[in-house]
């Protein structure tokens, strides 16, 4: 395999797709060691083909994995606390899960790696921490809670199952590789049993790397294009919807999750024609245009009306029910699709993992998910089935760990 040569990358690459590779960007030998070892194995890495030798930083002022464009496969992974598990030990879980991270991100095998010829393949992984409001009472710490952060009241919309409900700690973890996502869910997994027990692991895909060019709004897997309204990463936009700067402390640099499971009825939506499911959310499915507009990016016309004097785009589609006027208000989605095996007679088990991040739950996810749950004809078709709410903590120097502002 050839060297690569280190190359300056701006911060505007790896928020627009760009990333380092490990063999360009790393000092760290032992990355480089990690991916000729690789190479030395039985099916080498083509020297064309980087995108598995990418890598995102882990240490920054925010965690990776919310701003980071979006990598094809997610397994987020909730964890109960056990019993007695205190902020002492929370904060010798958090170490070490740290570490594990810190390596694996920068394709370095984790320490006591069963499979360190694995971690060769970063493929933009990372592995973003979150704590759930059951965390802040394990550790004495109810007091240095967000106020907002708490499970999300009943809508009348969901059918929630437990078994994708709560969780007092989330690892997610991201990558364009399937194979990375698992060792790295093995690894950190491993190191947290003695502290916690899974509670749910839902795994998630968006198109492959490389499908199509970086940047492009993805469909979903209703076919709709799912994203264009969102807060453009790397703006300061993005960075007054997503970045907390008020409220506890530890806290600032960080932002909140809210990870719903939503199942898509495919039969019933494979059913509708065009115009009915263009109708549901307001865009073209061609495209993603607004029904006023022409191309994806212009914006919705809530006011144009047709020949028989209605509005053009439905003061019940997801899209005006969703829309918010204020960009303090707006939430950042990172969703992906999730498909389990159908069942017998062929239904789908299929839908949307919707990860929205913001500030604050109450001043902008709430107001949202109550406009939608009170009238959005993509109700129809969509049914929250899982709910679970995290403080996803800012990032952290090299030497430093996650969660050390609450638990240190
Ligand atoms: C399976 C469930 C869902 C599907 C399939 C879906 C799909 C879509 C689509 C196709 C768009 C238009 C394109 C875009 O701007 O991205 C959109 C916009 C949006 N959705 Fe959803 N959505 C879902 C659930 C939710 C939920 C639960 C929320 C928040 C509580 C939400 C909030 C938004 C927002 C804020 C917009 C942008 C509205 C605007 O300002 O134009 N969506 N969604």
């Amino acid at each position: 395999m050839t060297e690569r040569t280190p190359a300056p990358v701006s911060r505007r690459a790896l928020l627009t797709g760009g990333a380092l590779t490990v063999g360009g960007a790393l000092a760290g030998a032992a990355a480089v060691a990690a991916v000729r070892r690789d190479a030395a194995g039985p099916a080498p890495v083509s020297s064309t083909v980087d995108y598995g030798l990418q890598v995102v930083p882990f240490h920054g002022e925010h965690q990776a994995g919310i701003e980071t464009p979006a990598q094809a496969h997610a397994a987020f992974v909730a964890l109960t606390l056990g019993a007695g598990v205190d902020r002492e030990a929370l904060g010798r879980l958090m170490r070490l899960l740290t570490d594990d991270a810190a390596r694996l991100t920068q394709g370095t095998a984790a320490l006591a790696d069963g499979q360190p010829e694995l971690a060769a393949v970063p493929a933009r992984l990372t592995v973003t921490f979150g704590f759930g409001p059951g965390l802040f009472d394990a550790a004495g710490l109810a007091a240095k809670r967000p106020e907002s952060l708490q499970q999300l009241p009943p809508f009348g919309i969901d059918k929630l199952q437990p078994q994708w409900c709560g969780g007092d700690l989330l690892l997610q973890i991201c990558a364009d590789d399937p194979v990375t996502v698992a060792h790295a869910q093995r690894m950190l997994v491993k190191d947290a049993r003695a502290f916690a027990a899974v509670r749910w692991v839902q795994r998630g895909f968006r198109r492959g790397r490389g499908m199509q060019d970086d940047g492009v709004t993805q469909r979903n897997i209703l076919g709709q294009v799912d994203g264009t309204a969102n807060p453009q990463p790397g703006t300061d936009v993005f960075a007054g919807a997503v970045w907390t700067d008020d409220g506890p402390q530890w806290l600032h640099g960080g932002t909140t999750l809210v990870l719903r499971r939503i199942r898509a009825e495919l039969e019933t939506w494979d059913a509708a024609d065009t115009v009915g499911k263009e109708f549901a959310v307001g865009r073209r499915l061609s495209d993603g245009a607004p029904l006023t507009g022409r191309t994806e990016h212009d914006p919705l016309d809530l006011q144009a009306k047709n020949a028989n004097g209605f509005p053009v785009i439905s003061e019940f589609s997801h899209a005006a029910r969703a829309h918010v006027l204020s960009d303090r208000q707006r939430i950042f989605r990172r969703p992906y699709n999730y498909d389990e095996a159908p069942a017998a007679d062929g239904t789908a088990d299929a839908g949307l993992i919707f990860a929205a991040y913001q500030r604050d739950i109450a001043r902008q996810f709430l107001p949202i998910q109550r406009n939608l749950a009170e009238a959005d004809l993509l109700n129809d078709w969509i049914t929250p089935i899982g709910s679970a709410v995290f403080a996803v903590p800012p990032g952290c120097a090299a030497g430093g760990w996650i969660g050390q502002g609450l638990l240190g």
